[in-house]
Formats: C-alpha cells, structure tokens, sequence
C-alpha cells in the first residue's frame, strides 16, 4: 500500500477545521436529544394514555425512519415546516436532537423501569411528591446504570454526523472529499477523517468510563 500524505499535506489543516463544526453540531443534537429524551421517557412511563400514545409514536417515527431522510426533510422542507429556509446546521442539529430522543428516551426508560420499585415506595411512605422522588431519587441511580447505554449513543451520533455532508456542510467528511477532489487522491484524505472520527470516539470513550469511574465511587 503506497501512501503519499506528503501531496495532501498542505490540506491536513482544511480538513481539521472541520472538527470544531463536527462537534458543535454533535454536542448540540446531545444536549436537545438528552432533554427531550427525559420528558419522553416520563411520558412512556406515566399513567396518562395520551402522554404514552404521544411519545411512543415519537420514537416509532424518528426511529422508523433513516435520519439522513429526516435530515434532508428538515432542511429542505424547512419553508413547508416553518416558514422560512433554516440554515443546514440549524437543520442538521435539530434532525440529529430529535432523533436521539427517541433512542434515548428508550434507554432511559428502561433505566428507570429497572429502579427497585421500592425506592418509588419508600419515596411515596416519607411524601416526597412525584416529581421530587422522580428528580432526586429515581432519576440519578438510572442515571448511573444507563451511561454506557448513553455513551454508546454519543459515539453513534458523532460518526453519524458525517451524513450532514449530503446537505452541503463543510464538516470533517465533506472536507476531506474535497480535498480528494482537488488533488485527485481521494484515500489519503478520507483515511485522514478516519482517524479523526477515531479519535473523536476514542476520548468520549474515555470519558464516560472517568465519569462511571466517579459515579461508581459513591456506591
Ligand atoms: N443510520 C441510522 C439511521 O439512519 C442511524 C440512526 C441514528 N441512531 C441513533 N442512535 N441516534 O436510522
């Protein structure tokens, strides 16, 4: 196998730019995915009918359909949907949020359904109302047991990521692919990327098994 990185070597900083869109992109999708998989996974578990029909045709629709199409709907549909063009990477974090909020909600769900039913009970006994027992009892020891659940999650949202290339953003894939086709060497740049994305999943490995580490400690 015969690499030449020294013909792409001027290209290697282009294309490292394109980690900071990458993460912004990723890190954002997390946050709106783990907040609106809270409340989904809350309204899978109450007793309202309505709130469980809700959010379990959420899931069955973000999760029934292939996010690339969902990130191609949100952007180009975006004037149907909202009434004006969002930019892509406003579409791109919204389709990548929404759509980890259906996973993650599941993940959480079953954190919360494999709490001892006694602790819910213990709660009710001493009148913690619902939502505090919920927040401050239930909620932090799923926390703890579903990490690597979230974790794997995380990774699956930083290498997907690489698809908003299809709505033109100058990210870490695309980059890489255009410096392929300016110098006519397209395995060394992507090879390139690789690495990166490796890397990228490499430290978020990490640290989630510093912050189970932590977590654990208190046990
Ligand atoms: N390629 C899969 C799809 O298009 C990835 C879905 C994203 N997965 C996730 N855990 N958020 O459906």
């Amino acid at each position: 196998m015969n690499l030449e990185f020294g013909r792409i070597a001027d290209s290697l900083p282009y294309i490292l730019e394109g980690i900071p869109i990458t993460l912004k992109i990723v890190a954002a999708a997390a946050l709106l995915g783990f907040s609106l998989g809270i409340i989904l996974a809350l309204f899978k578990i109450t007793r309202i009918k309505l709130l469980n029909w809700i959010a379990d045709v959420y899931t069955s629709i973000f999760r029934g359909t292939p996010l690339v199409l969902q990130l191609m709907l949100i952007y180009y549909g975006s004037p149907q949907i909202f009434g004006i063009q969002i930019e892509a990477v406003t579409a791109a974090f919204l389709s990548f949020g929404l759509n980890s909020a259906a996973y993650i909600s599941e993940v959480i769900r079953a954190g919360i359904l494999a709490i001892d039913k006694g602790q819910n009970e213990a709660a009710m006994a001493l009148g913690v109302p619902y939502a505090r027992s919920m927040w401050d009892i239930i909620l932090p020891q799923a926390m703890k047991n579903i990490l690597p659940a979230l974790v794997n999650e995380f990774i699956t949202l930083t290498k997907e990521s690489a698809i908003v290339t299809v709505i033109g953003i100058t990210d870490i894939m695309r980059r890489s692919y255009i410096v392929g086709g300016e110098t006519y060497k397209f395995f060394e740049p992507i090879l390139f990327a690789g690495l990166i994305y490796y890397i990228m999943v490499m430290v978020l490995t990490l640290l989630g098994k510093a912050i189970e580490r932590r977590m654990r400690r208190s046990d």
